[in-house]
């Protein structure tokens, strides 16, 4: 059997892309295939963190333990993922940056993209904003990582 390999990006890698990662890791447990899901974020500036106190909060209200800790995107990272899946328009276009050819490009899409009725959307960026933020930002993340779950499982 295969494994699907999903990398998450957005940012810092320390509020958006932690949380797509263990939330597909949570939906894919339930399915017998196996994925290598991975985040990143195209900064260096949280790099060895683990995700922002205030996501990691969210997150346990929603009984989701975080425990990554932050890594930059690099080019290799098309080599390894099949999936490249950014938060906003910003990290897709800072991504692209590093395609070194049209197979790279194929790999790398918007989070939002698989949200039927917010096609082109970012997904905000909770980092200079109140707690509210950061439940709005769940529950885009947990709908449109259960989206693009279904979208990968049609493929395996
Ligand atoms: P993320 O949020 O991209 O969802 O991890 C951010 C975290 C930190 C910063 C920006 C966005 N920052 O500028 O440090």
């Amino acid at each position: 059997m295969t494994t699907t390999k999903v990398l998450f990006v957005c940012l810092g890698n320390i509020c958006r892309s932690p949380l797509a990662e263990a939330l597909f890791i949570k939906k894919s447990k339930k399915f017998k295939h196996t994925f290598e899901v991975d985040s990143a974020g195209t900064s260096d500036f949280h790099v060895g963190e683990l995700p922002d106190p205030r996501t990691i909060q969210n997150a346990l209200e929603h009984n989701l333990t975080l425990k990554h800790r932050a890594r930059q995107f690099k080019k290799e990272d098309f080599i390894r993922f099949d999936h490249i899946i950014t938060m906003d328009k910003s990290n897709l276009e800072n991504v692209l940056k590093l395609a070194q050819n049209q197979e790279d490009k194929d790999k790398v899409k918007l989070l939002r993209d698989f949200d039927q009725s917010h096609p082109g959307a970012d997904v905000p960026d909770p980092w200079f904003g109140g707690d509210e933020g950061f439940e709005e930002v769940y529950q885009i993340i947990d709908h449109c990582t259960q989206q693009l779950f279904e979208v990968l499982k049609k493929n395996i």
